[in-house]
């Protein structure tokens, strides 16, 4: 049989309908795509400036600011483990029990360690995380503060803010632009928690090395890429080093 002999099929009247309806999709899968993409997988991580309001008034500008406490002091774990913690209502009480110790604003804090309301006692302080990673997203804050990396390159100001807020976008294209080239943006591991740090004091910069001002490298960043045995582009924009 030839060909001209088959007979020609005729799509149903109704399929008319479906054409438009695949049509409008055509259109509107992308636009739904990146608004997904934009509102719903990045809402949370390009969240720069997100400042929720906080249980308690606790202020880093005056704490962590004005009187000097160091991150350490309160972020205990950041060192040490992939977490940076929040400190628990013992560490505020270390002042509060002598310094403000009638103060409205501490009201949560004393329910929390039992000198409040009773009902409340031993319950923490429900402080509202700010920067906050997707789950798929491995991140380790020792891994950061062990190579140099500052508080300062990923929070920002945080000695400044009243109340903390998101500074940076924490997204993967933000990720992957240091891991590309961290050298610029290492210092001795000692200043991490230092807001105010700079290069240019020789003095300061050579006692954190132990090395002697004439004998300072050339090329700071470069320096600490061998001496904290930091990897390479190669192993640290793979993607198994964040999503594993
Ligand atoms: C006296 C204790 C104390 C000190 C010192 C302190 N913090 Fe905090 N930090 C807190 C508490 C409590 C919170 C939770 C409430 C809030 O967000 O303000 C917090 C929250 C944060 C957050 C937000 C956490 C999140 O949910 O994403 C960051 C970032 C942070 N601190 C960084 C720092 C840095 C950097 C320093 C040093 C410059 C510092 N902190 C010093 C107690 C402290
Ligand atoms: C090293 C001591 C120290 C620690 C630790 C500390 N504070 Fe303070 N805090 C102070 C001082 C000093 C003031 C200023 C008191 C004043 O102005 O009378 C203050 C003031 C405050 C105030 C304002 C009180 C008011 O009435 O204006 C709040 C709220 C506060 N702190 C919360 C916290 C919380 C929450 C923590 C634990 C995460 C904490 N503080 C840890 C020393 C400390
Ligand atoms: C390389 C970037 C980077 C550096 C450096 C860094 N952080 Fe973070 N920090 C983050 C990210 C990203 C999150 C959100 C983590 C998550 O949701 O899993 C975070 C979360 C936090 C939190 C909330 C608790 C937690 O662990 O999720 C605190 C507190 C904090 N950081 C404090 C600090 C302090 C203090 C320093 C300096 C000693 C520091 N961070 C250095 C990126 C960084
Ligand atoms: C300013 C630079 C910088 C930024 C921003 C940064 N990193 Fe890193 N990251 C590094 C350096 C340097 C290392 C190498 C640390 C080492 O192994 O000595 C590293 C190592 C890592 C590792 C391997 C460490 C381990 O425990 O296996 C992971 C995972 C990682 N980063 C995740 C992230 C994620 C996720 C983000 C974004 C939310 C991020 N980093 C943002 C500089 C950065
Ligand atoms: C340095 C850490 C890092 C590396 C390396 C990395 N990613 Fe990501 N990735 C992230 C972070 C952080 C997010 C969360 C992004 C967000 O919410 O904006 C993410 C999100 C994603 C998403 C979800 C899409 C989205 O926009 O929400 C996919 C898919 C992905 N990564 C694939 C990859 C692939 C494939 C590689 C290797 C080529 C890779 N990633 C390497 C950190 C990393």
């Amino acid at each position: 049989m030839s060909d001209s002999n088959k007979p020609h099929f005729v799509f149903p009247k109704w399929t008319n309908k479906i054409v438009k309806v695949i049509l409008i999709g055509a259109v509107l899968l992308p636009i739904y795509v990146v608004l997904l993409l934009y509102y719903g997988a990045n809402a949370r991580t390009l969240n720069v400036g997100y400042e929720p309001v906080q249980p308690v008034p606790y202020s880093h500008a005056l704490h962590a600011g004005t009187l000097g406490i160091n991150c350490e002091y309160c972020h205990t774990d950041v060192a040490r483990a992939a977490f940076a913690a929040l400190p628990p209502t013992q560490t505020c009480m270390n002042c509060h029990t002598a310094i403000a110790p009638k103060s409205r604003k501490l009201q949560l804090v004393r329910d929390s360690y039992g000198t409040g309301n009773p009902k409340l006692a031993g319950m923490p302080i429900p402080w509202k995380k700010v920067n906050a990673l997707p789950d798929y997203v491995y991140f380790n804050h020792a891994a950061h503060v062990n190579a140099g990396i500052s508080c300062l390159v990923c929070h920002g100001h945080v000695n400044e803010m009243t109340r903390v807020y998101q500074a940076r976008p924490l997204n993967m294209a933000w990720c992957l632009a240091c891991h590309r080239n961290p050298a610029p943006y290492l210092r001795p591991r000692n200043e991490v928690t230092n807001m105010s740090w700079t290069p240019k004091n020789k003095a300061r910069l050579a006692g954190d090395l132990g090395l002697s001002v004439a004998k300072l490298p050339k090329n700071l960043g470069k320096y600490l890429m061998a001496r904290y045995h930091i990897p390479g582009k190669k192993i640290l924009t793979d993607c198994e080093t964040c999503h594993r």
